[in-house]
């Protein structure tokens, strides 16, 4: 099948590029330029693993191309995916127009019948304004479908997410587009993932309050880390424990530093807004993000626990974006932790594998903030070691080496990478989330 994907961000590249590596003939569009022109020589605006060497094969194999000629765009293609973004507002809801100029575009460009399916996370009704957006702008009259599919990808695991998704959501309200989303996702049903058909309205809210939920999951064990702290219990055995009731489940309950990323904190703020607008005030949605944004606060407090006095002190921290795999630093709990510890007065010498460059330039190349290129440079004569992310390579380091390097051997794991049994028995002042 021919596509054509609008938005070269982080949605709309996994999606060109997974839609191509399965045989169909992909176009991407951006508004961006420059954009485009790195993407046709394979230079990527972001560190997704593996998307790369994907990136490279299908445009070297010409399924998979790039254009910033919207004209072309629109025409090539009779299958458009809407991938644009839908940044925050100032009051929490969604900023919609990209996606509607986008619509007008296609209008303006139609030279048939258009399948428009929307990939962008938006407030539930949004396909029905697409759709009318498209048709006043016609200068053609034709057809048009708009259907909503949201997207479901984590960073880190994109394309695996997308290949192996644990099910397909496709809000239609016409026959045509129905068969022809069967079609396009059919190499993804022969896999045995559920595609569920719903009404557009539905699908639009799926994707909003399944990042809600899982986000509220992740308040939920972040407040009860709290009284695990008090109490003597440890938050790992009780979510343990919990995920094995089947009604629970296991993931997403892992206490830690706070959620972040460009998803859950916008969508729970976008969901929040719409139910406002229909004079409903969503208690739980105001909570967890409350408690995220205390449980990102009190980092540095438990910090203090172990540096009282964090002027002149040089903290080490490891991992700075909002999760392991990802250069993404939206929203990370690392940039409340380093705002603090600079507002105080400490040193910071900070490694990450692939965000260290976000940081620099978020900080303005700060002088107080110093990156290393390994986890042991990073913490050289540090009198506390910070874990922000949990990436794979901090969890079997040379501890007796990590011991010796620290000027003081001070572990705040915010992640809860390690056991607190064994780290301190080898001597570390040693503090965990909720254990
Ligand atoms: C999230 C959803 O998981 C995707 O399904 C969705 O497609 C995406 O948002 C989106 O709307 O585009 P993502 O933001 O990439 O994906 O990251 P997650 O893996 O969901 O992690 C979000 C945050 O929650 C991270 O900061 C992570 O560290 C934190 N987290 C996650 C926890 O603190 N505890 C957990 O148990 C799990």
């Amino acid at each position: 099948m021919k596509i054509t994907v609008f938005g070269a961000g982080y949605v709309g590249l996994v999606i060109s590029t997974c839609f191509a590596d399965l045989g169909n003939t992909v176009l991407g569009y951006d508004i961006d330029k420059e954009k485009i022109e790195n993407l046709q020589k394979g230079i990527l605006p972001i560190y997704e693993p593996g998307l790369k060497e994907l990136v490279e094969r299908n445009i070297r194999e010409n399924r998979l191309s790039f254009t910033s000629d919207e004209k072309k765009a629109v025409r090539d293609s009779d299958i458009i995916f809407l991938c644009v973004g839908t940044p925050p507002r100032a009051d929490g809801s969604a900023e919609l127009k990209y996606i509607f100029s986008t619509a007008e575009t296609i209008g303006k460009h139609t030279n048939g019948y258009k399948l428009v399916i929307d990939k962008s996370t938006v407030p539930v009704n949004t396909a029905r304004q697409i759709k009318e957006k498209i048709l006043q702008n016609q200068a053609q009259k034709t057809d048009v479908d708009v259907v909503s599919n949201p997207e479901f990808l984590r960073e880190g695991q994109a394309i695996r997410d997308f290949m192996n998704p644990d099910r397909v959501i496709i809000g239609v309200d016409s026959e045509k587009a129905k068969q022809l989303m069967m079609q396009l996702y059919r190499p993804i049903e022969r896999t045995g993932k559920p595609i569920l058909f719903t009404t557009i309205q539905s699908a639009e809210l799926i994707k909003h309050a399944s990042n809600a939920m899982l986000a509220t999951r992740i308040s939920f064990m972040n407040e009860l880390s709290h009284l695990c702290e008090k109490v003597g219990a440890d938050i790992k055995e009780v979510a343990k424990g919990m995920g094995l009731d089947n009604r629970i489940g296991p993931r997403f309950l892992q206490a830690g530093a706070g959620y972040g990323g460009s998803c859950f904190p916008k969508d729970l703020q976008s969901l929040a807004a719409t139910m406002k607008e229909h004079g409903i005030q969503s208690k739980i949605l105001d909570a967890v993000h409350e408690v995220n944004e205390s449980q990102k606060h009190s980092i540095i407090q438990k910090l203090k626990t172990l540096v009282p006095d964090l002027k002149d002190k040089k903290i080490a921290i490891w991992g700075l974006a909002f999760k392991p795999k990802t250069d993404d630093i939206r929203e990370a709990p690392s940039i409340v932790l380093i705002s603090h510890l600079l507002n105080e007065g400490a040193k910071i010498t900070a490694f990450d594998p692939v965000a260290s460059e976000n940081i620099k330039s978020h900080f303005n190349n700060h002088t107080s903030l110093e990156f290393r290129n390994t986890p042991y440079e990073a913490i050289k004569d540090c009198h506390a070691l910070v874990i922000m992310t949990e990436w794979d390579e901090f969890r079997a380091l040379d501890l007796q080496a990590i011991k010796t390097i620290l000027a003081e051997p001070n572990i705040l794991d915010a992640r809860n990478l390690y056991e607190p049994s064994e780290i301190r028995a080898l001597g570390f002042n040693y503090k965990g989330i909720g254990r």
